[in-house]
């Protein structure tokens, strides 16, 4: 045809696919996974079990749990190989990018790497949310000149990556407040790295490929790389009284003020209000109100001037470095808990899969004929 059909810049408003992983819902500012909001999950289930919903479709019950919990556990080793190479790594790679190098070897060494059977999938989901912590602390370790620590079966997965980042199990409001956000964090219908992970899935690719392609999207700032660019811009201001004139000097540039806007909600991100309490909570405990209240005056100032809300990575960035994460691995950490929402979709991906190859509307040069190389 000849003549321009819309086009959908960015996909704005299309529906891509169905889903049955989670609902998002901007005019009540809902979110559910598998029809349990996302603030009634974050309150009363462990990440753990939550992971188990998203893949499974139903919550656990406490011997689904106990196996659940035991058979994860027990996967949580990195080879020997992979240390060896982690310990190649530059020790100034950005823990997305040796993640995301991390996450492609563990897809050379696994042994259903090829398989895409449903059942294989799913037995490689579980080692990456198992392993991916364990490659997370050891490559911070190491660019730090410090040697891994061993995962310990008994730790829950809050504790684990307490354990393998810091070297250290926090008390328990922290270890709640950190399961908070990976429970928040985990999944987000068909986001930018997760439907990168679906589009790598529909050509009938692996598991550890559409994971790794996740990871890649996930980096951006414009998605999970802005908990990270939160923090530094937090520090940047560094003292309330600062905040305000700060904010004005970015609306002068027209420039992004990070951790604010969203694709789908106008009104208000779901799960903010939650995380925000609880990055409140660990504010208390470090006995450091600076990031929130430096946080509060931007945000009220955002929805005054320019009537944009904050969204997750906005608490998440102070949360994280409340909790005494180093900012770089803020990123990091959402990937150790969207692997569980990742990899939910790649199972639905692939249970009635068709090849994602959308249509490009051309704006080059008429057909025309190849000029000798003397003539050009
Ligand atoms: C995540 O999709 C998901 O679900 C993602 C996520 C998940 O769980 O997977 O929720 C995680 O990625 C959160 C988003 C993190 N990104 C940031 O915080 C970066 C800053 N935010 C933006 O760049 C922006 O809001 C996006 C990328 C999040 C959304 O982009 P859209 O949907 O393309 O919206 P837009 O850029 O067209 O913005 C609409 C208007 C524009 O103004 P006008 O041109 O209409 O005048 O709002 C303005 C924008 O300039 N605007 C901002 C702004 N966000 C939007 N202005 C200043 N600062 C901002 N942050």
């Amino acid at each position: 045809s000849t003549e321009k059909p819309t086009i959908y810049k960015g996909l704005v408003g299309v529906y891509a696919d169905v889903s049955s992983i989670s609902k998002v819902m901007p005019e009540t500012n809902s979110l559910t996974y598998r029809g349990y909001a996302v603030q009634d999950l974050a309150e009363n289930c462990s990440f753990e079990e939550v992971a188990y919903l998203l893949w499974e479709g139903e919550l656990p019950n406490q011997q689904q749990l106990e196996a659940f919990k035991a058979e994860t556990a027990a996967e949580r080793e990195i080879s020997p190989a992979l240390h060896r190479v982690i310990k190649e790594f530059p020790a100034d790679a950005h823990p997305m990018d040796t993640i995301r190098t991390a996450v492609s070897f563990m897809g050379l060494e696994d042994p259903e790497t090829g398989d895409i059977s449903d059942a294989a999938q799913r037995r490689k989901a579980k080692r990456l949310f198992a392993k991916i912590p364990t490659a997370i602390g050891a490559a911070y370790r190491a660019s730090k000149g410090l040697e891994p620590l061993a995962p310990n079966p008994k730790h829950s997965f809050a504790e684990n990556v307490f354990h393998l980042v810091q070297g250290r199990v926090p008390e328990p409001e922290v270890l709640k407040a950190f399961d908070v956000s990976m429970i928040l964090y985990a999944e987000h219908t068909f986001n930018a790295s997760t439907y990168t992970a679906r589009l790598v899935t529909s050509t009938q690719a692996d598991m550890h490929g559409a994971i790794t392609a996740g990871i890649a999207a996930l980096k951006g700032p414009l998605h999970g790389g802005a908990n990270e660019a939160v923090m530094h811009m937090l520090k940047e201001i560094g003292d309330p009284a600062k905040a305000k004139d700060w904010l004005h000097g970015r609306f002068d540039h027209k420039a992004l003020v990070m951790g604010f806007g969203h694709r789908v909600y106008k009104s208000g991100d779901s799960r903010v209000p939650t995380m925000t309490k609880y990055a409140e909570k660990m504010a208390e405990v470090v006995q450091d109100r600076t990031w929130m209240e430096i946080s509060r005056i931007l945000a009220a100032e955002m929805l005054e001037k320019k009537n944009i809300h904050p969204n997750l990575d906005f608490p998440a960035g102070p949360a994280y470095h409340l909790m005494g994460f180093e900012i770089p691995l803020f990123t990091p950490l959402f990937v150790a808990s969207r692997i569980t929402g990742w990899s939910a979709h790649v199972l639905e991906q692939g249970e009635d899969n068709r090849l994602i190859r959308p249509l490009s509307w051309y704006t080059g040069p008429e057909q025309r004929p190849v000029p000798p190389m003397a003539s050009r």
